[in-house]
């Protein structure tokens, strides 16, 4: 920096020297408290003599640019140093499309505002209280004992060789055919979905889907500027008929299906219809995208396979599994399982995205499946969510006047009100501290005005009394035209024994 100053015989070298600090100094470059070569070393930078240089410093200094610290040096001061040039940019004029399509999304599914104490019917969060944090914490110091400072390098694009492993186990005994095939560990399901879409479509293809289908999902697939087709769903699942008419349609790139607890409808699709949807893509050589984030945890119904395990050693179905539901979503582990040279692909696509998926998280994971809890765990969840989900659907019965309860099990269910708008319903029901998702954001095709979504992994048996009380209490306000409620308190009961 000092030795860019091009010394002239125009004015006094003293001179030249402080308006040459001076300037840094009142441009930003240097900043306060930013210490300057001693005299001695300018001098021997410059070529010149140090007598020059206390000049220079003694002017700087007579101004308050600078001040000399006894024993220490010159420092810009805090005095006069200006903080530097500050470009101030309009930065939401500059967003792209993307990011604009981005933000709007997000206004649109989020149009209520949580506050304390709410009764939260919208998250769709695991139950905290059964995480095993002293398993974790062992699982952690295990592995970090086991493998050390390698956990905290750089690891594999496609994921921890041993995670992968113990997945590709876990889904052979699920009956996934494996001959062929492949797995890439990614950062959960949303991760997973964004690559697919990266790797098989471009903006303007067409997608099928069912009609609803989960909000997220969907929103990627509008920000990838990808038409969406949305396939009615019916008391047992997607409409066939409809599936095919979607499929002979031109330019469909990729189907989209979450068989077992369907989010938002929580319908589980029986083994029949699986293999007539498998049938269907295949006739029409369409590649099946599925969404198993709920598998593990169905209680209901016979056995049924994973569609990826109905097509055997056929290459059509891509899996997209997650640890979020089943575990925790903190850990942010999910995979992709399907043809070898697909998930090379994807694989690329992953490491220019985020190299890879946090080899520590991997590690720790892969340690605590494998040491058995994972089994334990999965049979005291599944029992959890039974019991929320039943308490749930019998109090909704009690409670809430409507059309129809969707859904077999899983973490929420699905209310078709009668003639009430929901987002009329929310606004009324967040004045009386519950919040729950409008329907519509699951819709493909702008409708599901009329229904909302209750999640109930978070509550326990006597919010959702509560919750299910004030929501039925706002539906008889509504359709009794007694309008409104403008108070925005929380009209819960006290909890017994508070
Ligand atoms: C249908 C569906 N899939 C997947 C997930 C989990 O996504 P991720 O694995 O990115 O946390 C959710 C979360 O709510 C979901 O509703």
């Amino acid at each position: 920096m000092f030795g860019d100053l091009k010394l002239t015989s125009d004015s006094p070298i003293y001179r030249q020297i402080s308006h040459y600090i001076r300037d840094l100094i009142e441009s930003g470059a240097l900043r306060k408290g930013v210490r300057l070569p001693s005299t001695r070393e300018l001098s021997h930078i410059l070529k010149v003599s140090r007598n020059t240089v206390i000049l220079a410093y003694q002017e700087l200094q007579d101004d308050s640019l600078i001040e000399n610290i006894h024993g220490q040096g010159a420092y810009v001061s805090a005095a006069r140093a200006r903080e530097g040039r500050k470009p101030v940019f309009d930065w939401p004029r500059r967003i792209n499309d993307y990011g604009r399509k981005a933000w709007e999304l997000n206004q649109t599914a989020t149009a209520w505002q949580w506050r304390q104490g709410m009764i939260p019917f919208n998250s769709l969060a695991p139950d905290e209280s059964i995480f095993e944090i002293e398993e974790i914490k062992r699982a952690f110091l295990n592995r970090i004992a086991l493998e050390g400072e390698k956990l905290l390098n750089y690891g594999d694009a496609q994921g921890y060789r041993p995670l992968i492993e113990y997945l590709k186990h876990y889904l052979e005994d699920k009956g996934v055919d494996f001959q062929g095939k492949d797995l890439l560990i990614t950062s959960g399901f949303t991760e997973s979905f964004s690559l697919v879409m990266a790797a098989l479509t471009n903006p303007g293809d067409r997608v099928i889907c069912e009609n609803p289908t989960h909000n997220l999902a969907l929103d990627i697939m509008k920000l990838s500027g990808l038409q969406v087709n949305g396939v009615p769903m019916r008391e047992d699942g997607i409409d066939p008929d409809e599936l095919e008419r979607a499929l002979a349609q031109p330019g469909v790139k990729l189907g989209f299906i979450m068989p077992s607890y369907h989010n938002p409808t929580g319908l589980v699709m029986a083994p029949e219809k699986r293999l007539k949807v498998l049938e269907l893509f295949g006739k029409y050589q369409v590649p099946l995208v599925e969404e198993g984030f709920n598998e593990e945890l169905r209680h209901s119904g016979a056995h049924v396979s994973p569609l990826i395990a109905l097509a055997g050693s056929g290459n059509g179905v891509v899996c997209l599994g997650s640890f979020s539901k089943i575990l925790f979503p903190g850990i942010r582990i999910g995979w992709i399982g399907g043809d070898a040279r697909l998930i090379a692909y994807l694989e690329r696509i992953k490491f220019y995205r985020n190299i890879y998926t946090s080899l520590l998280d991997q590690a720790v994971l892969y340690e605590y499946l494998q040491n058995g809890r994972f089994q334990q765990y999965l049979k005291r969840a599944k029992k959890l969510y039974r019991e929320k989900y039943e308490q749930a659907l019998a109090l909704a019965r009690q409670y809430i006047p409507c059309r129809r309860v969707w859904g077999d099990g899983g973490l929420h269910l699905l209310i078709e009100l009668d003639g009430i708008d929901a987002r009329q319903l929310l606004a009324d029901c967040c004045a009386d501290g519950v919040l729950f998702t409008p329907g519509d954001i699951f819709y493909t095709d702008g409708s599901g005005a009329g229904s909302l979504r209750l999640s109930v992994s978070r509550v326990d048996r006597w919010e959702m009394e509560q919750g299910f009380a004030i929501i039925g209490e706002a539906i008889r306000r509504i359709k009794n035209g007694t309008g409104v409620s403008d108070d925005v308190g929380i009209h819960q009961n006290a909890r017994p024994g508070q």
